[in-house]
């Protein structure tokens, strides 16, 4: 159960810009067969060859990274500043690969348009994958000023998705 109501991505009145700063959000991919989350504080959202689309970037070496691989959908989860302790220090510090950190968040998961959410989400991006690319030093123009963990050779594979549905809690 869940009280996310659909939305056109054009009637989307938040302030993107304050909740993948200071919110953060959770990227999850799979369905009922299997899935995971991560928490992700690098996102980009606009347009994208005609589409309303969103795109966010992931180390290779996380279990959520696996699921992107696999699947052809995603989800964006944003929780309006609740449930941060949740995201930041279980979900955005633990691993799926090393038990239910899901379960111990207390988050619950929704299936929705054939892939996976949480019910207590405020706003929710469900993005098919369109255009994928590992970030490459090379590309920087001001390389001096890329992070330096981008300089150890950690690059992020950028998911760019096509938001086919987006969902807001009905009433927030
Ligand atoms: C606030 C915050 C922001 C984060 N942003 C990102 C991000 O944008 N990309 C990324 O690859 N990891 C990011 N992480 C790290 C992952 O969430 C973390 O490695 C997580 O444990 C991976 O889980 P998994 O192995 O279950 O996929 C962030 C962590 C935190 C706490």
């Amino acid at each position: 159960m869940h009280n996310l109501v659909q939305i056109t991505p054009e009637d989307f009145s938040g302030k993107i810009f304050h909740m993948i700063a200071h919110e953060h959000m959770l990227i999850t991919s799979g369905d009922e067969t299997g899935f995971n989350t991560m928490t992700a504080s690098l996102g980009m959202f606009g347009m994208e060859s005609w589409k309303y689309a969103a795109t966010c970037y992931v180390r290779r070496a996380t279990h959520t990274f696996s699921f992107l691989e696999k699947n052809d959908l995603f989800t964006l989860s944003f929780f309006g500043g609740k449930y941060q302790h949740e995201v930041d220090r279980i979900l955005g510090v633990k691993s799926g690969r090393d038990g239910d950190k899901i379960k111990e968040s207390g988050l619950t998961p929704v299936f929705l348009s054939r892939t996976v959410a949480f019910a207590e989400a405020t706003v929710v991006m469900v993005c098919r994958k369109m255009y994928v690319r590992d970030m490459d030093t090379q590309c920087y123009v001001h390389a001096d000023e890329i992070p330096s963990m981008y300089q150890k050779g950690i690059l992020h594979r950028a998911y760019t998705g096509e938001i086919i549905a987006m969902y807001v809690k009905s009433g927030g």
